[in-house]
C-alpha cells in the first residue's frame, strides 16, 4: 500500500521538524556581546525577519541579531505606513521567528502607541512583547524626555531596550515624509545629544536611520554602546537592512542606501510563471511526480 500523503514534515532537506536549538552549535548572542563587539571593533550585522522560514535561514548565518521591525506593517501586511501595526501583530510574527531562530539576538519593535502614552503602558506592552513572543529585547523610537522615561522603566524591569533615532517612521507625518534627518546644524546637535541621553537611559544599542554619514560617525564615536545604521554610512558599529528589500523581493523600493544582495523577486516571478505554464500545458505533474496505482 502507498504510504499516507506526505505532510509538511516530509519535505526534503530543511529543518522544519527540528527545534531551533538542534540546528548547529552557534552560541546565542546576548546584549553583552553587542557591547563586547563594539569594544573589539567587530562590526555587527543585523537583518529584519518576520516569519519562521527566513528565521531558519538566518539561524545558520553569521547575522548577529534579528529585528522583527514594525516594517512588518509595510513589507508583509501591506499597510501604507507602520502606524497601524498592533502589539498582537508584532507578537504573532515574532513568535513565528522565535520558533525558527537559534543564535542571533531576537529584538522586537514596539509599535506605534504601545509606548507613547505612559511609562506603565510602555512597560506592560514591552512585557507582553517579550513574554508572549520569546524576544530578548525591544526597540522603540525617539529621544525626547518622555522616551527616556519609558526606556528607564522598561530597562528597570529587566528588559533590554534598543533606541532608534534619525528617521523615526512612526512620526512620518510630523517629519513630513521619509527623509534624511540631521543635515541642519541644530538637528545634528539635537541628534547627538539625544543619542547620549539614550545611552544614559540604559539603551544597549541604537539604530540610526537615514542620518548623514559624518554625523553618524560622530555619534558612534561618542557612545560606548553600538550604533546600528540604516542609510547612515559605514562609520556605524553595525548595519541593519530590511530582509525583503535586500533580497530584491521589493524591487520598486530603491533608496540610495539599499544594496540588493540577491534578486529573489525576479526568481520568484520566473518560477511562478513557469509553474502556471507547466500546469496549463500539462507537463506538470509528470509521471515521476505522481503516485503509481497498486498493481
Ligand atoms: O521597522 C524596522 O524594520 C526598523 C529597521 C528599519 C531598523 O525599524
Amino acid at each position: 500500500m502507498d504510504s499516507v500523503a506526505p505532510g509538511r514534515d516530509d519535505h526534503k532537506g530543511g529543518t522544519t521538524s527540528s527545534s531551533p536549538t538542534d540546528q548547529g552549535a552557534r552560541k546565542p548572542v546576548t546584549v553583552r556581546d553587542f557591547l563586547a563587539m563594539k569594544r573589539a571593533g567587530e562590526r555587527i550585522a543585523v537583518l529584519t525577519c518576520y516569519d519562521f522560514l527566513f528565521a531558519e535561514l538566518l539561524s545558520g548565518s553569521a547575522i548577529d541579531a534579528v529585528l522583527v521591525g514594525d516594517s512588518l506593517g509595510q513589507v508583509v501586511l501591506g499597510y501604507r505606513t507602520t502606524i497601524p501595526v498592533s502589539v498582537d501583530e508584532m507578537i504573532h510574527h515574532t513568535a513565528a521567528v522565535r520558533r525558527g531562530l537559534a543564535g542571533p539576538l531576537l529584538i522586537v519593535d514596539m509599535p506605534f502607541l504601545s509606548y507613547q502614552v505612559s511609562d506603565q503602558d510602555a512597560l506592560r506592552n514591552a512585557g507582553r512583547l517579550v513574554k508572549e513572543s520569546g524576544a530578548e529585547a525591544v526597540k522603540l523610537e525617539g529621544g525626547d524626555p518622555w522616551a527616556l522615561s519609558r526606556i528607564r522603566s522598561i530597562v528597570g524591569a529587566g528588559i533590554p531596550v534598543m533606541g532608534h533615532l534619525g528617521l523615526t517612521p512612526q512620526s512620518v507625518h510630523r517629519l513630513g515624509g521619509y527623509r534624511v534627518t540631521g543635515r541642519e546644524r541644530d538637528e545634528a546637535d539635537l541628534l547627538l545629544e539625544q543619542a547620549v541621553n539614550l545611552q544614559e537611559a540604559g539603551c544597549f544599542s541604537l539604530v540610526l536611520e537615514m542620518v548623514p554619514a559624518g554625523l553618524a560617525g560622530r555619534i558612534s564615536r561618542a557612545l560606548d554602546v553600538p550604533t546600528i545604521g540604516i542609510g547612515a554610512g559605514s562609520a556605524c558599529d553595525g548595519q541593519v537592512l530590511v530582509l525583503p528589500d535586500m533580497l530584491g523581493l521589493n524591487p520598486s523600493f530603491q533608496p540610495r542606501f539599499l544594496r540588493q544582495f540577491a534578486e529573489l523577486g525576479a526568481a520568484a516571478r520566473d518560477g511562478i510563471a513557469d509553474y502556471a505554464a507547466s500546469v496549463k500545458d500539462g507537463t506538470y505533474p509528470s509521471e515521476g511526480e505522481s503516485y503509481p496505482d497498486a498493481d
